[in-house]
C-alpha cells in the first residue's frame, strides 16, 4: 500500500522526458520561425535519409508526428533550400503543400494542407548541395585522406536547412534516423545507436538506426559520417574520431568521466545516459557544439597537456543548461550560454582548482568588457531583440560572460548554499522544457529571492536583462595569476629582456593573458622577434597562445608571423580564431592583400558558418 502510494507519488512529481499534452503548452513566439505551433506542433521526426557524396546531397523522407488543433487546416514548416518532392499522409494520399516567399536568413514556410483527421505525415525530398548546416568534406579535406566526410551543425537555425521541421528552440521533438552511407564510413548521430555496426543493405551501402527519446530542440539534432574510429573512456563515456587522431584525443580527454561526476553534484544527475565526444576535422567552425549524448569538438582543443579541456566542461554543462532547459527563443540565448558558462567555471574549480578557475573567468570577463566598448548598447542587454536579424548575431560574449556575471553575483549574494540548491532546482523543475527569460524571472523569484526584499533590490534584475552594459552591482572577479602576468607584460613592453620575465611555471591562461595584454603596446621588431625566440610562440601547440600571439604580430605588422598565421588559417576553420585575424589583417594596407591571398587559397575548406562570416570581412 505504501510503496504504491510512494510509487503513485513519484509519478506525479516526475517529468515526463516527452513533451506535454497540446493543451497544456503553447510555445513562446519565436520571429526565427514561420511555424504557427498553436495550430499543429511536430512532436517526433522519423528521418530515413541516404547520404549522396557525390552529389553532396542527403536524400530520402522524413515523417513527422505533431500534434494539432482539432480545426487545424496546415501545418507549417521551416525550410531553407530544400527540394520538397511530395507530402503524404498516412494513408499515402497525396498532400498539397506550397512554400513561402523566401525570406533572408530564415529560408521558406512549407505549408502543407491537412487531411481531416491524422497525426503524421511524411515529406519526401532532398538537401542542396550547400545546405548552410552540412559540410561534405572531400578525403583530401580528412585526417586519413582516404574517405570523405559530413557532419552537420544545426544551432541556431540551420537544421532547417537539412530538415523539414519546425526548427524553434521552443517546439522540442523527439527523433529517429535510419541514415544509409557508403561503406565504409559509420554514422554517429546526437541519438541512441540502435545498430552500432551498421547494417549491410547491399550495393555496397550500410545503414545506421537512431532513436532519441527525450525531447529536444531541433538545433540539435546532428549527425556526422565518416571513417570514425571509437574508444571507450569510462562507463558512459567515449571518443569518436578518425583513425589517425584516436589516440591523441583520448588521452586528452582523460578526465571526462570525473567531470561529470563534479557536473552531476552542482546540476543533479546526468540524464542523457552516455557522453560521448567527436573529435571532428579542422575545418569545424566552432570550439564545441553540445549534441546531446555525443558533443562535437574541434581539434584545435587537443594541446597535449589538457589546457584547453574548459570547452570540455562548458559542452557538457550544455547537458543541463541548454539541453535539459532550453531558450524558448533566440533573445533568450544567454540563459544557455550565461548558464553554461557560470556552471562550467564550477566544473572547471571542482576538477583544477580555484586558481584556474579564477583564471578562466577573468579572462572571459576582460573578454565581454573590451567586446562592449565596440558594441550596439541595445546588443548588450541579456534579453536581446533579433527580429530581422540572423541569430548569429546574438552570438556575442554578452550572452556568455554578461549571464555568467548574473549568476556570479548571486552566487555571491546569497552564498553557495543557497545558490547551488537553487540551480539545481532549477534545472528540475524546467527540465525538458524550453523557457524565456521572464520564466527566469518568475523561478527566481519564486524560489531564491522571495520575501528577501534586500536581495532583490540589490540584484535590480531588469537592469541585468532589459539595460546596456554590465551593473555596477556585478561582483568583481580578480586571478592574482593573471595579475602577475600583467606585471610581466608591463616590465617587457617598457623594454626588459624577454629572458629576464619572471615566467617559470606558468599556466597556459597566463600566457594567453600577457599577449592578450601585449596587442595594444607598441612593440618594436626587435622585441617581437626577442619574445618568440625565447618562448617559441610560432610554435605552440596550444591553439590559444598561437592565436594571441598571432593577434600580436598582426597588430604590429611583423613579417615573421606570416608564414605561421598562413598556416593556421588554412590549417582550421574555427571562426573564433578566424574572424579576429581576418578583420586584424584587413585594418591595414599591409595587411590587406595577406588576407585576400590566404583566404582565397582557404575559403573552400571552410564551413560555410565560417566563410560567410569571412565573406563579410575580406572584400
Ligand atoms: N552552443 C555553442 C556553439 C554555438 C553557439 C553554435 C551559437 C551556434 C550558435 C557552444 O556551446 C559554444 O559556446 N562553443 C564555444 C566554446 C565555449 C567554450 C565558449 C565555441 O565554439 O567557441
Ligand atoms: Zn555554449
Amino acid at each position: 500500500m505504501l510503496a504504491g502510494l510512494l510509487l503513485l507519488a513519484a509519478l506525479a512529481c516526475a517529468r515526463p522526458d516527452t513533451l506535454p499534452p497540446m493543451t497544456t503548452v503553447t510555445p513562446a513566439p519565436d520571429v526565427h520561425s514561420f511555424a504557427r505551433p498553436a495550430e499543429a506542433r511536430v512532436t517526433h521526426v522519423s528521418l530515413d535519409l541516404q547520404a549522396d557524396f557525390t552529389t553532396r546531397r542527403l536524400g530520402g523522407r522524413a515523417t513527422l508526428t505533431f500534434v494539432r488543433r482539432p480545426d487545424a487546416s496546415e501545418i507549417v514548416l521551416d525550410t531553407r533550400g530544400l527540394e520538397i518532392q511530395q507530402v503524404l499522409s498516412e494513408d499515402r494520399q497525396v498532400l498539397a503543400f506550397r512554400l513561402g516567399p523566401a525570406v533572408q536568413h530564415l529560408g521558406q514556410a512549407l505549408v502543407i494542407t491537412l487531411p481531416a483527421s491524422g497525426d503524421r505525415i511524411t515529406v519526401e525530398y532532398r538537401t542542396s548541395p550547400d545546405a548552410a548546416a552540412l559540410q561534405w568534406l572531400t578525403p583530401a579535406q580528412t585526417a586519413g585522406k582516404d574517405h570523405p566526410y559530413l557532419y552537420s551543425q544545426g544551432q541556431a537555425i540551420l537544421t532547417r536547412t537539412w530538415i523539414p521541421t519546425q526548427d524553434s528552440p521552443g517546439i522540442r521533438q523527439t527523433y529517429d534516423a535510419t541514415i544509409t552511407v557508403p561503406r565504409p564510413l559509420s554514422v554517429v548521430m546526437s541519438a541512441k545507436s540502435l545498430t552500432p555496426d551498421g547494417t549491410d543493405v547491399g550495393n555496397r551501402q550500410r545503414a545506421y538506426r537512431f532513436k532519441m527519446d527525450q525531447s529536444v530542440p531541433p538545433y540539435l539534432i546532428a549527425i556526422a559520417a565518416g571513417d570514425l574510429a571509437f574508444r571507450a573512456l569510462g562507463p558512459r563515456t567515449g571518443v569518436y574520431t578518425e583513425p589517425a587522431m584516436l589516440e591523441r584525443a583520448a588521452r586528452e580527454l582523460e578526465d571526462l568521466e570525473q567531470m561529470i561526476a563534479a557536473a552531476e553534484t552542482l546540476g543533479g544527475p546526468y540524464r542523457w545516459q552516455r557522453y560521448d565526444v567527436l573529435v571532428l576535422p579542422p575545418s569545424f567552425p566552432y570550439g564545441g557544439m553540445e549534441n546531446p549524448r555525443v558533443t562535437f569538438v574541434t581539434p584545435t582543443i587537443l594541446a597535449g597537456d589538457k589546457s584547453l579541456v574548459s570547452l570540455l566542461a562548458h559542452e557538457l554543462a550544455h547537458s543541463w543548461s541548454g539541453n535539459l532547459v532550453t531558450n524558448a527563443t533566440w533573445g533568450d540565448f544567454w540563459l544557455n550560454e550565461g548558464f553554461t558558462t557560470y556552471f562550467e567555471n564550477r566544473i572547471m574549480e571542482a576538477l583544477y582548482g580555484k586558481p584556474r578557475a579564477l583564471m578562466l573567468a577573468t579572462l572571459g570577463r576582460d573578454q565581454l568588457v573590451r567586446d562592449m566598448a565596440a558594441m550596439a548598447p541595445a546588443d548588450t542587454r541579456l534579453s536581446i531583440d533579433l527580429e530581422g536579424r540572423d541569430p548569429d548575431e546574438g552570438t556575442t560574449s554578452v550572452p556568455y560572460e554578461k549571464g555568467a556575471a548574473l549568476l556570479q553575483t548571486l552566487e555571491s549574494a546569497v552564498g553557495r548554499e543557497r545558490f547551488d540548491p537553487w540551480l539545481r532546482g532549477y534545472f528540475n523543475r524546467h527540465a525538458f522544457t524550453s523557457i524565456t527569460s521572464k520564466q527566469f524571472v518568475v523561478d527566481l523569484q519564486q524560489e531564491l529571492i522571495r520575501d528577501d526584499k534586500a536581495l532583490l533590490d540589490a540584484i535590480d534584475l531588469p537592469a541585468w536583462l532589459d539595460q546596456p552594459g554590465l551593473p555596477a552591482a556585478a561582483v568583481a572577479v580578480r586571478s592574482p595569476a593573471l595579475a602577475l602576468a600583467d606585471d610581466q607584460a608591463r616590465r617587457f613592453s617598457k623594454g626588459a629582456a624577454a629572458s629576464s620575465l619572471a615566467v617559470a611555471g606558468w599556466a597556459p591562461q597566463q600566457w594567453q593573458h600577457l599577449l592578450e595584454q601585449l596587442r595594444t603596446v607598441p612593440l618594436s621588431p626587435s622585441q617581437l622577434r626577442d619574445l618568440d625566440a625565447t618562448f617559441r610562440l610560432s610554435a605552440s601547440g596550444n591553439s590559444e597562445i598561437l592565436f594571441a600571439w598571432l593577434r600580436v604580430g598582426v597588430a604590429r605588422q611583423f613579417p615573421p608571423v606570416v608564414p605561421p598565421l598562413e598556416r593556421f588559417l588554412t590549417g582550421q576553420g574555427r571562426r573564433k580564431f578566424l574572424r579576429p585575424l581576418y578583420q586584424d589583417l584587413m585594418q591595414t594596407a599591409w595587411g590587406q592583400p595577406i588576407a585576400r591571398r590566404i583566404y582565397a587559397a582557404a575559403r573552400s575548406s571552410y564551413h560555410t558558418v565560417s566563410s560567410q562570416t569571412i565573406d563579410g570581412i575580406v572584400k
